[in-house]
């Protein structure tokens, strides 16, 4: 290259600049009307089957808005989380943290699924559904709409060991939580903001029994709790060890309805994972569980904003992933 003449140079400019054209972004090949001629009933039936799961299992919200952020988290929004396990792979379902995500979550997915097979057959993706489901019962408990574009398709790996380190736990500092979301892309405002998702759904007490029974050599009770609340939770988990259903509202106000209570609580002691409470008091997070507090228009704002990026992490394409027949399942057996 030291000695290559001008004319080189010139010649080879047009091919410099073709080629560091960034490639066509993929959300590009998206669009909110992809299957306007294929399966033009596509959101109808979305709509119909998560309107009649949510009014029999109002509990099936929060599990679906929880799924697709694991699913998106790990392989990017492809369905990965949906596929079952068999005795050749352990399947991301199956990693720790995802395996008290609730059954009535998998089973609507896959309700819509077995409807628009019967009316679009082999065209609408299992991550397209998810990323509609989820949009669309945020909106069915209060919260606010974003726009999903369509067009994403299945992946065709899923790993349980592909899970770890790309989720947060209720035992991380904010320090590591910050971390995790900036390494994929969110600032500490958009990751307060999806957080806010708390507002709806429960935990398992085994996710802050320590808060509880097991705080501090010098307290057994984390101080940052409000008392009564500390009470009820202990009452509710006394049994926790020898029945690990026991669960909790994530938010004790408003537990089914998406607002902004989440933050609202946690400025009066009443987080209930170690997590949710060290947001209003670190100063990084903390200005943001403020304005969230005060303000449900900048809260929706912001929440449907960053769901609406999430829903574009890492979209598969035909090169790298197809159409499921069943979700839970890829099209071709691998062993
Ligand atoms: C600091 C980051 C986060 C941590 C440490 C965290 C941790 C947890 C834990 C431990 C649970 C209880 C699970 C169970 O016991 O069944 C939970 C529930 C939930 N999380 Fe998160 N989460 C975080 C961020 C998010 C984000 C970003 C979303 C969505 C945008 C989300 C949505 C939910 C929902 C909806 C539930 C309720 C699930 C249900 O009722 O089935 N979380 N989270
Ligand atoms: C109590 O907390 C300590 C330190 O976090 C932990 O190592 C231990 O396993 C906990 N004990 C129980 C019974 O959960
Ligand atoms: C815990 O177990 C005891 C003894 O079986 C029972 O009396 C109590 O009601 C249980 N508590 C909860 C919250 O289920
Ligand atoms: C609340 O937030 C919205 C959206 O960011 C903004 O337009 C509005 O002015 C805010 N309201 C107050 C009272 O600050």
């Amino acid at each position: 290259m030291v000695s290559s003449s001008p004319l080189l140079l010139l010649l080879l400019l047009p091919i410099l600049v073709v080629a560091s054209l960034p490639a066509a972004p993929l959300q590009s090949q998206l669009s909110l009307d992809y299957y306007k001629k294929t399966c033009p009933q596509f959101e109808k039936i979305v709509g119909q089957v998560i309107t009649e799961k949510q009014l029999g299992f109002p509990s099936t919200a929060a599990g679906v808005v929880r799924l697709f952020f694991h699913d998106c988290m790990v392989e990017g929004c492809d369905a990965s989380l949906l596929i079952s396990s068999n005795s050749f792979n352990k399947a991301e379902r199956d990693h720790d943290i995802n395996v008290p995500l609730p059954g009535d979550a998998f089973d609507v997915i896959a309700r819509a699924k077995t409807a628009l097979e019967l009316e679009c057959p082999g065209v609408v993706s299992c991550s397209d559904i998810l990323a509609t489901a989820a949009r669309d019962l945020v909106v069915m408990v209060g919260g606010p709409h974003y726009q999903v574009v369509l067009g994403r398709k299945d992946g065709l790996v899923s790993h349980a060991t592909s899970v770890q380190g790309h989720l947060a736990t209720p035992k991380m500092s904010i320090q590591e939580i910050i971390s995790l979301f900036q390494s994929r892309g969110y600032t500490v405002q958009e990751m307060v903001a999806l957080v806010g998702a708390h507002t709806i759904g429960f935990s398992h007490c085994k996710e802050f029994s320590d808060r509880l029974f097991n705080f501090s050599k010098t307290s057994k009770t984390d101080p940052a709790l409000n008392p009564k609340y500390a009470d009820g939770l202990k009452k509710l988990c006394e049994n926790y060890t020898t029945d690990p259903t026991m669960s909790a509202y994530n938010d004790v106000m408003t537990p089914g309805k998406f607002d902004n209570m989440y933050f609202r609580n946690l400025k009066r002691g009443l987080g209930l994972l170690a997590s949710d409470q060290a947001l209003a008091e670190d100063e990084r997070t903390k200005p943001f569980v403020e304005l969230y507090a005060e303000n449900e228009t900048a809260f929706f704002k912001d929440f449907a904003k960053a769901m609406e990026k999430t829903s574009l992490t890492k979209i598969k394409t035909e090169k790298d992933g197809d159409v499921r027949r069943r979700c839970d399942q890829f099209n071709e057996i691998k062993h």
